[in-house]
């Protein structure tokens, strides 16, 4: 058990009950600072984290940033190809190398302080005026890497190098995914939002549509609300699972109807399904029959969360004459400002004396796995896995004589 973590251990066993008995996160999880500082730290720097994809970065010299908890992370695709992670920081006095989102290095990168140069591989190249510093090895001196690797084309990175192999650290997750070739997707569209909202409020609205018939009209034309909570068997850090399109629907848009091909070689079954799935801590990833989209999210405070959206499609799609994919951009605009206000009204309200603390309903047995994951790792001190979390249960269930009847 990890002793640091600011949340009482007693309410956390609580979440890890069967679902018909557990409670949610206690509402300090989402309001106080100590928890996002503890976040940072325990969740973000020490596990894998989605930081964007292969083609941020095309060509050699191609830099792209990324806060990961409390450090910035400088992604460099190498003159061989190589995309390579780097903490964003100078070892001559500490200045941060690049501020930009994303810019091109043509062949190196120079402090703009006192114009130390690296090569794309990190190597210390130039550093003027040194020769009276004794001992110091200009050989020996570059970027610290941070470990750095991809899976189905996003970029993911664990600054504290503890969370082994990316492939161990996903358990059974790239095998879900397989079939939808998101390698070989391109990028259509992008959307920035930031939301009012704790990023576990933003992370639970995701596994439920138990809101779904009162706060999204158009989403529950095109995909029954009960046609949910139907969660694969995960083997890893992630939870989700797929919900049927309605009758006469073959995309996720106000029209629920599109002319686009399914993804190539998609079998026949889930072209009328939509998956969805988050992967903690911070990528949601939702595959419908002709594209992927994704959610990352950054916690900026206790109370705000910056989301990032992309919708991905078939690269001849995306360079055929007259593609737009404004119907599925426009469709999960509207209905991601539909969840942004509900969890905005939610953060709003889950500080109050007044409010008792909350059950799961019959439809949010998702986040109930996803709420206990969140509870589990604050016990461990790193993200968790669904195994563990059924570990725990178990041994509630034990006691309750009803396992796994919930599950
Ligand atoms: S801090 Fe980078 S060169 Fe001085
Ligand atoms: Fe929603």
């Amino acid at each position: 058990m990890n002793g640091t973590c600011p949340l009482d251990p007693a309410d956390l066993t609580r979440v890890l009950r069967p679902r018909e008995e557990a409670e949610p996160l206690p509402a300090r999880a989402y309001l106080d600072p100590a928890v996002l500082d503890w976040e940072r730290e325990h969740f973000f720097e020490s596990s894998w984290v989605c930081v964007g994809r292969e083609e941020d970065a095309p060509q050699p010299g191609d830099v792209f940033t990324a806060e990961v908890g409390r450090e910035s992370v400088l992604l460099v695709r190498g003159q061989d190809g190589c995309l390579r992670g780097f903490f964003n920081v100078c070892q001559h006095r500490g200045t941060r190398l690049v501020t930009d989102e994303a810019c091109s290095a043509p062949g190196h990168i120079i402090c703009p302080y006192h114009s130390w140069t690296y090569g794309l591989d990190g190597r210390l190249l130039a550093a003027q005026h040194m020769a009276g510093a004794r001992g110091f090895d200009r050989a020996s001196i570059g970027l610290a890497p941070v470990p750095t690797e991809a899976l189905a084309g996003w970029v993911f990175v664990n600054v504290t190098a503890t969370a082994g192999p990316l492939l161990e650290y996903l358990g059974n997750f790239p095998a879900r995914i397989d079939r939808f070739g998101v390698e070989s997707l391109r990028r259509a569209g992008r959307r920035e939002y930031v939301a009012a909202a704790n990023w576990k409020i933003l992370s639970e609205n995701y596994q439920e549509c138990y809101h779904c018939p009162t706060i999204h009209p158009e989403l529950t034309r095109v995909t029954p609300y009960r046609s949910g909570g139907r969660d694969e068997e995960s083997l890893g850090p992630w939870v989700g699972g797929p919900m049927d399109l309605a009758e006469g629907c073959n995309t996720m848009s106000i029209s629920g109807v599109t002319e686009r091909d399914p993804i190539p070689g998609l079998p026949e079954e889930d072209r009328s399904r939509v998956f969805y799935y988050s992967l903690l801590p911070n990528l949601w990833i939702s595959l419908h029959p002709d594209y992927v989209m994704t959610h990352s999210v950054c916690p900026l405070e206790p109370g705000r969360t910056r989301i990032v959206c992309e919708w991905l499609f078939p690269e001849p799609v995306v360079t055929a004459a007259g593609f737009d994919p404004g119907d599925a951009i426009e469709f999960w605009d509207l209905v991601n400002g539909q969840d942004w206000r509900a969890c905005e009204r939610v953060q709003l309200g889950i500080g109050s004396r007044g409010f008792s603390g909350g059950r799961f309903s019959d439809l949010e047995g998702t986040i109930h796995t996803l709420a206990a994951l969140f509870a589990r790792s604050y016990l461990e001190g790193r993200i968790a896995s669904v195994p563990e979390i059924r570990l725990t249960r178990e041994g509630e269930a034990e006691k309750a004589g009803r396992w796994p009847a919930s599950v």
